[in-house]
């Protein structure tokens, strides 16, 4: 695989939206970075060049057969101006494990960083300093050999695009509503629920349109066996705060191993506040609520980062969660791991990456 990387600029750029106005993944920056792979060179050519659309074949078997993984991770701004990323060695790792899931031949990690440093460092004044803003950078790898038959590509692109983003929910951190669903489900173990790919994210789309129909900002779903034990929320992994107890369900195969969902548990670790991964049931949440001991939940993920949940809703019933607000350990932990991720805080766990 070749390292050096090639880089034409862009001789127009565009107009950044006002930092009130960003949502999640409208506005894209001026550059992007894309590397090919073909069986007799490896992973090769990289190159930053100007946004720009691709083209593929009609026939590319991303289109067919959904051969694709993506990562999700984020740039800050510190108030020194310095550029900070997020534990991204964990993310091109998982990038690598999505692959070896789907077939994909693995990228050199240490590349994927080098190519994303040098991509933000030219579109660094991108980068937004309002709280709660951020750089959304979203790695992808795309099957691009046009040829029908159901077997792995021979031909991929691995491209890197970056978004302004403010909050994911509208809610920001204050607490969203969720609909736990009772007829589909995301993913089975032994499926490719713990891959980040394209095929987990429409599965889901149908309960989420219903949810969102009904008021509820996403569904969390329930193991496709049991249809008893939670899983996650699709962009998101849950903990939950029962009879002072802390618990959030187990990596079990079908549910993604999330950056945030593992630094939570190391901030925990530190506090020496215990926390239990292992199932956690609908039932043993709807017996937690009706004695009054549903005390917080909340949502982690690199979009969403932390987010409170205020309500579940499950077969008829509304749940509510604690006293509405956003709960006092929720509030901690989103305090102290967006201090880490803004510079605002030490990072005793060496988590950032400055560029
Ligand atoms: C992320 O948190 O980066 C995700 O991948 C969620 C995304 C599907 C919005």
């Amino acid at each position: 695989m070749e390292d050096r990387i090639e880089i034409s600029l862009s001789t127009c750029k565009k107009l950044k939206p006002e930092p009130d106005r960003l949502g999640f993944g409208k506005a894209f920056t001026d550059h992007m970075f894309i590397m090919d792979y073909a069986p007799e060179t490896g992973w090769h050519r990289p190159r930053i060049i100007p946004y720009q659309p691709i083209q593929l074949d009609p026939a590319a078997k991303v289109f067919h057969y959904g051969q694709t993984v993506f990562e999700g991770m984020k740039a800050y701004r510190t108030r020194e101006d310095r550029i900070l990323l997020f534990r991204p060695g964990k993310h091109f790792q998982r990038l690598n494990r999505s692959n070896e899931r789907l077939c994909i031949p693995p990228v050199r990690e240490e590349l994927a960083l080098e190519a994303l440093k040098q991509l933000l460092l030219i579109d660094r004044d991108w980068i937004p300093a309002e709280e709660g803003t951020s750089l959304y950078i979203r790695p992808f790898i795309i099957a691009t050999e046009p040829l029908l038959g159901v077997a792995p590509s021979n031909h991929y692109q691995f491209i890197i695009i970056l978004s302004q983003v403010g909050a994911y929910y509208a809610e920001g951190i204050r607490p969203v509503k969720i609909m736990v669903e009772a007829d589909y489900v995301r993913a089975v173990n032994g499926g490719v629920g713990s891959a980040k790919t394209a095929g987990n994210y429409a599965a889901g789309l149908k309960a989420q349109e219903t949810a969102s129909g009904l008021g509820y900002a996403q569904v969390l779903w329930l193991d496709g066996v049991q249809r008893r034990n939670i899983e996650e929320v699709g962009s998101m992994n849950v903990f939950f705060k029962l009879n002072g107890k802390l618990v959030t369900p187990y990596l079990s195969g079908s549910i993604l191993d999330g950056t945030i969902r593992d630094s939570i548990l190391h901030l925990l670790k530190h506090w020496e506040i215990p926390v239990e991964e292992r199932i956690v049931t609908i039932d043993e949440l709807v017996v937690a609520f009706r004695h009054g001991g549903f005390e917080e939940a909340f949502g982690t993920g690199t979009a969403a980062v932390i987010s409170p949940i205020g309500e579940l809703y499950w077969q008829g019933e509304r749940l509510l969660i604690g006293k509405g607000d956003t709960g006092e350990l929720t509030r901690r932990l989103y305090d102290t791991l967006t201090g880490i991720q803004y510079g605002r805080l030490a990072d005793p766990f060496g988590w950032t990456v400055e560029v």
